[in-house]
């Protein structure tokens, strides 16, 4: 098929390229000619295992191509995909505005088609906005809605190997159109469900809004057991047995970040206050996720007595989650921020995210090595669950560091191996292990 993709962002990047992977003839378009002509080369313009490897074969094939003309992208079609931002405005709401130019720019393009192309909305939008989409479609149309939920860092698989497609279609072409490009991608037996529009846009934000759900009232477990001696692992390891709750998106830490939770509980509680039928469920959440990374950055001022000046504090981990060089949103942003306020020197390191964390929070030094950066520090602060933090050399780190301090924002490690070793341990949900250190 031919497949018009318009944004080149994460989810028009991936999109476009495993559509070419599986085969189909697809013209990526982007505003930006210097991000064009880098795509060109093979070279995605983020981190994300395995997408410059699959953009370079395909644009070797001769399937994968990038342009800044609309007309070159859009000609001779059979589907287009929209999947520009929708960033949230100064004033908290979903900014539509780059959808509905595009939506007028394909319009004025649909004048060339014998058969207009279907118009697709993939970008996450409130419900009703595919339908607004199709009222600047001028003439004959054909529209759909189908959300993605591919992970930054599993982005790829995600897209490969869906849990599910959803699809919200009014009309034959759309529906034959969908099933036909994402036939590849869900012979496994995966469902690709037919709704319409409205459903399909409403469980987009409903899966989203449910995931961070989970993490919110994990973390507030947590923050329960901490206060009554319990051990938010075993809690946790108790409750996920029993097969109705599941072992997923349930892991205590520093809250959630991203480009896409904490945009899309906002949006729901918006999409509530809009329908007044306030969504109390999502406010709650949202507002546990602001209270987990201030409580997290509090817990280390409270250590050093409220006062942080000539103390150097080491991050690692600034990336809002492993794998990728993602810092929208991310816990790390905020926790430097506070430490920085309260007098601290900052450093840090993460394996993909130097340079994203470092044009967001220039005042904290960037190390290219974990142990550097972690040299004569006062204490460490783990953000991030990277692979490689995970086992590191305890004896090299304890000597590196001016206290043997450990603040654990992802649970990565046994509180009595850490005791073992000499460490004063703080975690999530865990009683903390002080040990007889002079501070
Ligand atoms: C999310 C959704 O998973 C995806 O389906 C949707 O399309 C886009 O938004 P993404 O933002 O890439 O994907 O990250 P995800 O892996 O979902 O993690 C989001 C945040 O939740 C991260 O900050 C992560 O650290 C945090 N998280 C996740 C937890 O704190 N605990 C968990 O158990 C899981």
């Amino acid at each position: 098929m031919k497949i018009a993709i318009v944004g080149t962002g994460y989810v028009g990047l991936i999109t476009g390229t495993c559509f070419a992977n599986a085969g189909n003839d697809v013209t990526c378009l982007d505003i930006d000619p210097n991000k064009v002509k880098t795509l060109r080369k093979g070279k995605a313009p983020f981190f994300e295992p395995g997408l410059s490897e699959m953009m370079t074969k395909s644009i070797n094939a001769g399937r994968l191509h990038f342009t800044d003309d609309p007309e070159t992208a859009y000609w001779d079609a059979s589907i287009i995909f929209i999947c520009v931002g929708t960033p949230t405005g100064e004033d908290g709401r979903c900014n539509l505005s780059h959808v509905m130019g595009v939506a007028d720019s394909i319009s004025d393009s649909l004048d060339s088609f014998d058969v207009p192309p279907t118009v697709v909305v993939k970008s996450t939008v409130p419900v009703g906005t595919t339908h607004k989409v199709a009222q600047r479609l001028k003439g004959k149309y054909s529209i759909a809605n189908c959300p993605e939920f591919l992970r930054e860092g599993n982005a790829i698989d995600d897209f490969m190997n869906p849990d599910r497609v959803v699809c919200g279609v009014e009309d034959d072409r759309a529906k034959q159109n969908l099933e036909k490009v994402y036939a590849p991608f869900i012979s496994d037996g995966h469902p690709i469900f037919f709704f319409d529009i409205h459903s399909s846009e409403m469980v987009k934000y409903a899966s989203n809004a449910m995931l961070a759900c989970k993490i919110s009232f994990i973390n507030e477990i947590a923050s329960l057991c901490e206060r009554n001696g319990a051990n938010i692992e075993r809690v946790r390891a108790g409750m996920c047995a029993d097969s109705r709750i599941g072992n997923q998106f349930f892991k205590p830490g520093i809250g959630y970040g991203g480009s896409c939770f904490p945009k899309d509980t906002l949006a729901v509680m918006e999409m509530g206050d809009d329908a007044n039928a306030p969504c109390l469920v999502n406010t709650a959440v949202h507002n546990l996720n602001q209270r987990q990374r201030k409580w997290f950055a509090d817990r280390i001022l409270k250590h050093f007595d409220n006062n942080l000046s000539g103390k150097k504090i080491t991050l690692w981990g600034l990336a809002f989650k492993p794998n990728t060089d993602d810092v929208r949103d991310a816990p790390s942003i905020d926790i430097a921020k506070t430490l920085i306020e309260a007098g601290a020197q900052v450093s840090g390191f993460d394996p993909e995210a130097c340079g994203t964390f470092h044009d967001e929070v220039p005042e904290v030094e960037i190390f290219k090595d974990m142990y550097e950066a972690a040299n004569q520090s006062d204490a460490l602060v783990i953000c991030t669950e990277w692979a490689e933090f995970s086992s590191p050399n305890f004896d090299r780190l304890k000597s590196l560091l001016n206290e043997p301090v450990v603040f654990d924002g992802r649970n990565l490690y046994k509180r009595n191996e850490m005791a073992n070793r000499g460490f004063n341990y703080y975690s999530v949900g865990r009683p903390t292990v002080e040990l007889a250190i002079a501070k």
